[in-house]
């Protein structure tokens, strides 16, 4: 048997992840661009909506053949992210890859059964795999091991044995590089903020409002919009007057319906944002109006430098 213990593995090949539910095949599988990564649970996903769904497993793995032939058919590295403990499914897989004349590799992911097991406890159901199924998943892989050179793997070896980390970060880093504009693109600039708060998802939504009187000095407008749905935000510079960064949404004014001024509520997160879109945070405490203040009637606002002046922003802002 082809094995090795400190493997190069080919550029571009067929490498097939070998182990039980919970032995790290899809955690070790990241290390390759997503692009090069085929996952049955994915596919699953994709046909059934669930990647749990096991009704769906032979469409899901149908369309895993489709996709590895046309990727071969143009000698891309593939990785296949499956259990793949069968030998008919590997033999399958390395048929393929002989007709395309790519290279083949087994990976194996040799995980004890019981780090295997107690990987299952805290995934949510439908991707925890019954103890009964990943004891047989593991002895099913244990079975297969001396097999692998024989079925026609030219390499054969341990994902232990593997140099993953090194590629992983390097891509990582790239990845990083670009946001920060450091490979001389663009970066994402004032949006690395807006990223951290709420997700990349939102970020092609996302629309800097320059040149409005709803806010002052460094402050920053902005609006997430979607067809007819949309919301208005503000970005802090000095929050509280303490020099943090923050941002506000755009609510109604919750004190007086027919309110000239503006209301406005932190937000922290994407939920926030969801939130603010359904009118759950239409009564949120912390919304404080430019012209009723936080809504508090008495004398007792210890804090008139920092959110109560908004109204005294706004004021300046329209003069
Ligand atoms: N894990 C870990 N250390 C590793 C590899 C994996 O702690 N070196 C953990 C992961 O964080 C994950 C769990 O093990 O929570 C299961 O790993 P996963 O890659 O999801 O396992 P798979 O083999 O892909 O399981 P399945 O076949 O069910 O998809
Ligand atoms: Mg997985």
């Amino acid at each position: 048997m082809t094995s090795v213990l400190y493997p190069d593995l080919p550029e571009n090949g067929l490498i097939v992840l070998i182990g039980a539910s919970g032995a790290g095949k899809s955690t070790l599988a990241r290390t390759w661009p997503a692009s090069q990564v085929l996952s049955l649970d994915g596919l699953r996903g994709m046909v059934g909506d669930d990647p749990g769904r096991q009704d769906v497993t032979a469409d899901a793995a149908d369309v895993l053949k489709l996709i590895l032939e046309r990727r071969m058919a143009r000698k891309l590295n593939t990785v296949i992210d499956a259990t793949n403990v069968e030998q008919s499914v590997r033999v399958e897989l390395v048929m393929a890859a002989k007709r395309h004349g790519m290279p083949t590799v087994a990976v194996v992911v040799a995980t004890p059964l019981d780090v295997c097991l107690e990987r299952q406890g805290p995934r949510p159901d439908n991707r925890r795999v019954p103890e009964d199924t990943v004891r047989a998943q593991h002895q099913a892989r244990v079975h297969s091991h001396q097999q692998l050179a024989a079925e026609g793997f030219n390499t054969v070896v341990f994902a232990d044995a593997l140099y993953r980390l090194e590629p992983f970060l390097k891509r990582l880093s790239q990845v990083r590089e670009a946001e920060l504009g450091r490979d001389g693109s663009a970066g994402l600039g004032d949006l690395l903020l807006v990223r951290r708060f709420f997700g990349s998802e939102v970020l092609p939504l996302w629309r800097w409002r320059p040149g409005s009187d709803l806010v002052t000095g460094r402050d920053r407008l902005a609006e997430i919009r979607l067809g007819q749905q949309s919301l208005i935000l503000a970005f802090r510079d000095d929050v509280d007057g303490e020099g943090d960064f923050g941002f506000d949404v755009l609510l109604p004014c919750p004190f007086d319906a027919e309110c000239a001024g503006q209301a406005w509520a932190p937000v922290y997160s994407v939920t926030d944002l969801y939130k603010a879109l359904t009118g759950a945070m239409d009564s949120d405490p912390d919304i404080v109006c430019t012209v009723h203040g936080d809504g508090v009637d008495d004398d007792q606002d210890d804090d008139p430098e920092g959110r109560a002046d908004l109204e005294a922003q706004y004021a300046d802002a329209v003069a």
